[in-house]
Order: structure tokens, then C-alpha cells, then sequence
């Protein structure tokens, strides 16, 4: 058996078509949804993260701010920096894209952000509305993988799920969701016993640890649905040799590159699992339309009351 393939760009396709009628209606209502994007130094990863999503808020006709302090810069300062984007009405949303600089108090940052702008989902009230099952802003990277289940026709309910990782920004708050979306939920990580023996036991596995390959084809159960979170950078030539030895095209690919992007899931899994996101263009695509969806809706629920648009109906998506 092989995997139905869950490729990230139909799913980014079906939402930004979505996105462009609710633009189109806010712009008519004389709103621009904008969003801020603060990228503290010269972390290569973090600067094309943050380009794409500029280029997506070019795509769709949202306004974008940069904001590019250099990587001295202070917690005090990015606390200015986020005071005045939090005053500024052009702007809907405030991603600081982290990590931040060891000098600088991030989860303060963070926490700076007015939740009404926080697009990212990182601040401890969006935190405390997803746990409480209220409407907010939500995680973009877990959210995106609820997107890739329901837009399959995956069902979470009654599913036994299993996330491992259990980070502030994908494993808890995926859990958080699987569990609202009625799923059974287990989250694994670096001291779960039995890995292996738990993986097996799940309809869905969102593998979000940060480990290249760790989740190998045996630990699947028979037609699972396996969402990969995993965006491992691989740039030593060594550990490039032992991955890719019985891949020889991803080993040439990685030769001319000098780099390779892996996920979390050995990609033997596709021979075992039912419908599997690849790496890359899987999950990440999501991440960067969701947080467009959050701009959006941030917008919408700040600023479209006034205008009259579907928010002030009470129609608003939650
Ligand atoms: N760094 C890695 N992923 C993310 C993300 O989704 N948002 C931000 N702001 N920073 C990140």
C-alpha cells in the first residue's frame, strides 16, 4: 500500500481563494488588513521564514510592515517597538518571529503583543482561550495540521491521536485541538516509554519533535494518517551520508545544496500509513496561510465592526 500524499500547496490554494473574498469584502469596507513582521538579526532560517510571509501578504493583498532590528537590540527596545505596533490602527497583526537573541527576555516580548493583534497565537490569552474552548487566535503551525485533517476528510473523532512534542507552539496546542475536535489524545516526548508501541496504536500521529527521520516506518500503524511538523535542517555532510544512504537523489540534492530540509517521519512510513504530509511542502505551507487567515480575521474582528462587514453581523468564523 502507499500513502495518499497530503501536499500542502492544494490545501494553501483552497484558503488563500477563501482569503481574497474576505479581503476583497474588508477592502470595500476601506479596511487593509496589515501585519507587522519584527525579524531580530541575521538568523538565516528566521529571514527566509520571514520573506515568505511577506510575499504572502504581497500575494493576497495584504498590507505588510518589516521591521528588522539588529541583533543587539534590547528586550526594552523590541518592548517599544511592540507598544507602538500595538497602538497603530493599520495594523491587524504582530509576529515576532523568534527565536530571539539570548539578551533578549522573549517570553516579555511575547507577552507585550496585544492579544487582539496576536496573530501568532503565542500569548498566554490566546493560550487560555484555546484551552477553554473560546474563540482567539490560534497557533498557525497546529492549526494548519487541523486544516490538512478536516479539508481531507480526516476524521479527528473518536480517533485515537497521538502528538509527540510537547512545545508551547505546536505539541500542546495541537493536542488542545485534537482534543476539542472530540480525538483521544496522547502526547509523547523524550521520556515517553514505549514510543513505538504508542505510535502504533494511532489513527493520527502529528510529529512535531524536531528529530530528522526519528519516527521510523515500523512504528506506523496500517493506514494511519501521519501529519510530519518536522522542518530539519540538515547541513553536516556526515549525518547527510547516514540519512540519505538509501536515498541517493536527496544525497546528490544535498551535495549541490549543501542543506537538505527533513521532517520528523522516516519517509518509508509512506508505505505503511494511509495519507502522509511530506517534508517539505507539507505543513509548512500552512503555517504561513494560516497566519494570513489570522491576519484576516484579526482584521475583521477589530476593525470590521465599524465597518459593517460579516463581523458585525455576528457571522464570524471562529
Ligand atoms: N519560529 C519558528 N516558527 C515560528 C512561527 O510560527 N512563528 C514565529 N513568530 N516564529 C517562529
Amino acid at each position: 500500500m502507499s500513502a495518499r500524499i497530503l501536499q500542502g500547496s492544494a490545501f494553501r490554494d483552497a484558503i488563500y481563494a477563501e482569503l481574497r473574498g474576505e479581503i476583497d469584502a474588508l477592502r470595500a469596507a476601506g479596511i487593509t488588513p496589515g501585519l507587522a513582521a519584527v525579524l531580530v538579526g541575521e538568523n538565516p532560517a528566521s529571514k527566509i521564514y520571514v520573506r515568505n510571509k511577506i510575499a504572502a501578504c504581497e500575494q493576497l493583498g495584504i498590507f505588510s510592515a518589516p521591521f528588522a532590528p539588529p541583533a543587539s537590540t534590547t528586550t526594552d527596545e523590541l518592548l517599544s517597538l511592540v507598544a507602538e505596533l500595538n497602538r497603530r490602527d493599520d495594523i491587524d497583526g504582530i509576529l515576532v518571529q523568534l527565536p530571539l537573541p539570548p539578551q533578549v527576555d522573549s517570553k516579555r516580548v511575547l507577552e507585550s503583543v496585544s492579544p487582539e493583534k496576536d496573530v501568532d497565537g503565542f500569548h498566554p490569552v490566546s493560550l487560555g482561550r484555546l484551552v477553554s474552548g473560546r474563540a482567539g487566535l490560534v497557533a498557525c503551525t497546529p492549526a494548519g495540521c487541523m486544516e490538512i485533517l478536516r479539508r481531507s476528510g480526516i476524521r479527528a473523532e473518536g480517533a485515537n491521536a497521538v502528538v509527540l512534542g510537547r512545545s508551547d507552539i505546536v505539541g500542546k496546542p495541537m493536542a488542545l485541538l485534537l482534543m476539542h475536535a472530540n480525538a483521544t489524545v496522547t502526547i509523547c516526548h523524550s521520556k515517553t516509554r514505549n514510543l513505538p508501541e504508542i505510535v502504533e496504536r494511532a489513527d493520527i500521529v502529528v510529529a512535531a519533535m524536531g528529530r530528522p527521520w526519528m519516527v521510523q516506518p515500523e512504528w506506523i500503524g496500517a493506514g494511519a494518517t501521519v501529519i510530519d511538523v518536522g522542518t530539519n535542517q540538515i547541513t553536516d555532510a556526515a549525518e547527510a551520508e547516514r540519512l540519505f544512504a538509501r536515498y541517493p537523489e536527496r544525497l546528490e540534492a544535498f551535495k549541490k545544496k549543501g542543506s537538505a530540509l527533513v521532517g520528523d517521519v522516516h519517509p518509508g512510513a509512506a508505505e505503511v500509513a494511509g495519507a502522509l504530509t511530506p517534508v517539505p511542502g507539507g505543513v509548512g505551507l500552512l503555517t504561513i496561510a494560516m497566519l494570513m487567515s489570522n491576519t484576516v480575521k484579526a482584521a475583521r474582528l477589530r476593525r470590521g465592526r465599524a465597518a459593517g462587514t460579516p463581523a458585525a453581523a455576528g457571522v464570524a468564523r471562529s
